[in-house]
């Protein structure tokens, strides 16, 4: 995306907190976007950055292969803060020495403040930082003077002389650190002279000015699949080139009961876009015969999806862009900060996973932000309640939901245990506190008893988790009496699953779905 005017760029060493820290700058009004660490001094030069954080990262700087940063960055005269390995770059950069420490620090750490002139200013002298790491600085050089210390690292904080260089050990972006997001206001305001006008707002009015520049009087194809990401990406799209886009929704026949129904109202009359429903639930039926593997399953679908757009996006004329509702942590899914392949746990496939080969330009506006941020954009474009909080719902839909062979048969008995759990969850009002709730249809039977039948047939497991941004979650602790009600009404009103089960795992070890 373009340059936004006070951008606080943050460089990316392979942090699992670098998101965090993106994230804190903008709730302190104030954009930010992660690059890479590989990029050029000239090329961040060009962003125009009002100041630069590095983040932290699992190597040593020393190591063979280690994530290195272009040193002239130090020399652009932009404020830069390095936290945690960050420091430890910026140490060696400027000639002082990092080490193996003797004690590994690790947790809450006491912090001893020397001088609160500008990272620390309006801060107590002594406050809990969260630590994390193995290497520290042993040798400072000289021209830095010392912030702040803890007992085990003697260079905790650190400024330059010149004033705008800092490095801080411990990290001010995680939550155990106490006022870490004051300090780092204190590095975007007193350091960097932030003005903090930036909203999310402005992310809108900024975003549509963008797509409209890049789209000029073009054609552009958007992939809907109802969730939140791609109709926040539909809708901005629409109020930037309005009449010059179209929506495919591919009805593949694994959706949740009046899934489609209710894309076709929402979108195509109350938002009056151009939406074109593509039936290709026998198809993708098809596909799917005799198909057990559940990676297997999720290829078929990913390709059967590819092919039916494609051949939906031809029907359509001049189409030059494809727009997709892509968001940061799928963006950093699928690289990693030292550009090797992350391994592959289950290929996700999604409506924004669509290959170059389709042979458009991408849009992706929401490429910089997370899930939450997404849905605070949803509600400023006003989408429907619903619409903002609706549960994440896998691309391959409820063919990863049942264990086994994918048949209309099956489809329809999971649906209707689906809605059932998803009606009584809302109705104990736990749906907005829950982050995914779904059903599993097991190709277990299992015996019971009906009346003076003897019953054999389907086990059900019922899953609910709690989770930030799906990469951990564990199970939500739902209520005795509201599984009493999911339990005793599936198995009244549906016809084919005599059992229900409440799935107790976590992931890691488990994933959120079974396949
Ligand atoms: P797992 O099962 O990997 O799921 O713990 C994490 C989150 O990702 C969703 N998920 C998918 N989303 N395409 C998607 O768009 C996919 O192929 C896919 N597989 C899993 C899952 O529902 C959960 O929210």
């Amino acid at each position: 995306m373009a340059q936004r005017r006070e951008l606080i760029a943050v460089m990316d060493f392979g942090s699992q907190y670098t998101q965090l820290i993106a994230r804190k700058v903008r709730e302190n009004n104030v954009y930010a976007e992660i690059v890479s660490h590989r990029i050029s001094a000239r090329e961040l030069k060009k962003r125009k950055p009002i100041g630069v954080i590095l983040s932290g990262g699992p190597a040593s700087v020393y190591a063979e292969k280690a994530p290195e940063l272009d040193p002239a960055i130090l020399e652009m005269g932009v404020p830069v803060l390095g936290v945690c390995y960050g420091m430890q770059l910026v140490v060696k950069h400027l000639g002082g020495q990092v080490r193996g420490a003797a004690r590994r620090e690790y947790g809450r750490s006491n912090l001893d403040v020397c001088d609160s002139a500008d990272l620390f200013e309006g801060l107590p002298w002594s406050l809990v930082a969260w630590m994390s790491h193995g290497d520290s600085v042993e040798k400072l050089p000289v021209e830095f003077t010392v912030l702040a210390r803890t007992r085990d690292c003697p260079y905790a904080a650190v400024r330059h002389t010149g004033g705008s260089i800092f490095g801080i050990q411990f990290h001010p972006e995680v939550h155990h650190t106490e006022h870490g997001s004051q300090i780092l206001r204190n590095f975007l305001y007193k350091v960097c002279g932030a003005s903090g006008s930036w909203r999310m707002s402005s992310y809108i009015t900024e975003a549509i000015a963008e797509i409209r520049a890049k789209v000029g009087g073009e054609h552009v194809v958007l992939g809907l699949s109802g969730g939140v990401d791609s109709s926040v990406a539909a809708v901005l799209l629409q109020r930037a080139v309005g009449g010059q886009l179209t929506c495919i929704f591919v009805d593949n026949g694994l959706l949740r009961k009046g899934e489609r129904d209710s894309v076709a109202e929402t979108f195509g009359r109350q938002f009056d876009m151009d939406l074109r429903v593509v039936d290709a639930g026998e198809r993708f039926l098809a596909g799917l015969k005799g198909v057990i593997d559940p990676e297997e399953k999720r290829k078929v679908i990913g390709r059967l999806f590819i092919d039916v757009f494609r051949e939906e996006s031809r029907r359509i004329a001049d189409v030059k862009f494809l727009a997709q509702g892509t968001l940061y942590p799928d963006v950093i899914e699928s690289t990693s900060a030292f550009g090797g392949p992350t391994s592959v746990i289950k290929s996700h496939h999604n409506v924004g996973g669509l290959p170059e080969e389709l042979g458009f330009e991408l849009i992706e506006p929401l490429r910089y932000l997370f899930k939450d941020e997404v849905r605070k954009v949803a509600r400023e474009l006003k989408l429907p309640h619903a619409l903002v909080v609706r549960h994440p719902f896998p691309g391959p839909g409820l063919a990863v939901r049942i264990v086994g062979e994918v048949t209309a048969e099956r489809l329809a008995l999971l649906r209707e245990c689906d809605a059932i759990f998803i009606e009584e969850i809302r109705r104990a009002g736990l749906y907005e506190e829950i982050w995914q709730a779904l059903c599993v249809l097991l190709p277990v039977q299992s015996v019971g008893v009906m009346g003076d039948e003897r019953t054999y047939e389907s086990v059900l497991a019922v899953r609910a988790v709690d989770s930030v941004d799906g990469m951990t979650a564990d199970w939500f602790r739902m209520p005795h009496e509201v599984l009493d009600r999911i339990g005793s009404r599936i198995v009244s009103e549906v016809r084919g699953v005599n059992r229900v089960v409440y799935d107790i795992s976590s992931k890691p070890p488990s994933t959120i779905e079974w396949e």
